[in-house]
């Protein structure tokens, strides 16, 4: 049976699903786009992260995560979430030496990552130190809300004749509440995705930190700055590195996504500050490793070194791309930090 028809039958049994239903099984049901065998996150997959184009990005955060162990001192846990296939650990590990812990959901890359860390599929209790999820959120589960003639409907997914479509839905009171809070104001006829376990989840890990932080990194804006993408709404899939289908049409054969509102995120905590990637990765001293690769690239040509000079020109090009303000220097990284002012050990 298709995850299609695993979806269909449910909904013909117990009538329609909330969106956020549909998504979680079409990403995370043993037949879902992160349930099975294959491993997404990477070059030959269906989307490129920053892990995943550059070293860099795991190394330059390696200088944060020491920042903060000299803040708080040990004992000292690094934790990423939704560790993907391991390019952002690896690269930090092999320049900071921490205790490290992966946690992930997908068993294709549990697999991939436990050939060089611990890894979990959940999150302990008591964390000391930094936990870190990279494009984490734009996939939980979700709700769909629309604007119709000025009130808020949901939109669940219901079945017509074999196909999947969205239905009407009085909105629920928790999903109203979001609404009211974070969703800002939105023209008639405008979409906007209700990021409920997004800020259950960042709720739930800040919980878990005794002293340390959190980063969470993804596209994203805040909500007024996703006011210009409400006519459509930011909900859509990936395939193959290229935007996919409609999310209804083929579940579990692509990546379900949408910008994450990280104004619905900062008020979790009180001390939390969000910044644009490309600042973040430059105040770590990324500009600085450029402009050192600029200069060794010109030294190995005059050296007449063909091979090296090509390595790091490319480790330059990575690098830009990771800075890129229109592309992933535009991506934003969510800080929380947790009881840095008591007088640990640092
Ligand atoms: C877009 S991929 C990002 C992977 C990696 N962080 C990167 O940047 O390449 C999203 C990942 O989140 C994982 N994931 C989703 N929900 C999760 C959860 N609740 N706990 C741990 N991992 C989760 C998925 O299995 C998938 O590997």
């Amino acid at each position: 049976m298709t995850l299609k028809q695993r979806i269909l039958d449910e909904i013909i049994r117990g009538g329609p699903m909330p969106f956020e239903r549909f998504m979680g099984i079409a990403l995370y049901d043993e037949r879902g786009f992160f349930g099975g065998e294959t491993l997404r996150s990477e070059k030959a997959g269906d989307f490129l992260t920053s892990p995943e184009v550059s070293p860099l990005f795991g190394e330059t955060l390696a200088v944060y995560v020491e920042r903060v162990r000299d803040r708080i001192g040990e004992p000292f846990q690094l934790v990423e979430v939704a560790a993907g296939s391991g390019s952002l650990l690896k690269p930090l590990l092999a320049r900071a030496d921490v205790v490290a812990l992966a946690v992930e959901v997908s068993p294709a890359a549990r697999r991939s990552l436990a050939e060089f860390v611990e890894v979990s599929d959940s999150l302990q209790k008591g964390i000391r130190g930094i936990v870190i999820a990279n494009e984490l959120l734009d996939n939980l589960p979700m709700a769909l809300a629309q604007k119709v003639d000025g009130q808020w409907r949901e939109r669940w997914v219901g079945a017509e004749d074999e196909d999947l479509v969205f239905v009407d839905a009085e909105p629920r009171a928790e999903v109203l509440e979001w609404l009211t809070a974070y969703a800002g104001p939105v023209d008639e006829g405008g979409w906007v995705e209700v990021q409920l376990a997004a800020r259950s989840w960042v709720c739930d890990v800040v919980e878990r930190i005794t002293a340390g932080s959190l980063l969470v990194i993804d596209y994203g804006e805040t909500t007024e700055n996703l006011r210009g993408r409400r006519r459509d709404g930011t909900l859509r899939t990936y395939r193959a590195h290229h935007l996919g289908p409609h999310p209804l049409d083929e579940p579990g054969e692509t990546d379900i996504t949408a910008d994450v509102n990280f104004t619905a995120l900062l008020d979790v905590s009180p001390d939390t500050a969000l910044h644009r990637q490309d600042d973040f990765l430059v105040e770590l001293g990324l500009r600085d490793r450029l402009s050192q690769l600029r200069k060794e690239e010109l030294e190995s040509a005059r050296a007449g070194d063909e091979m090296e000079r090509l390595r790091l020109r490319a480790l330059k090009t990575e690098a830009e791309t990771l800075l890129h303000p229109r592309g992933l220097g535009d991506f934003r990284v969510l800080e929380i930090r947790i009881d840095w002012n008591s007088d640990h050990g640092a």
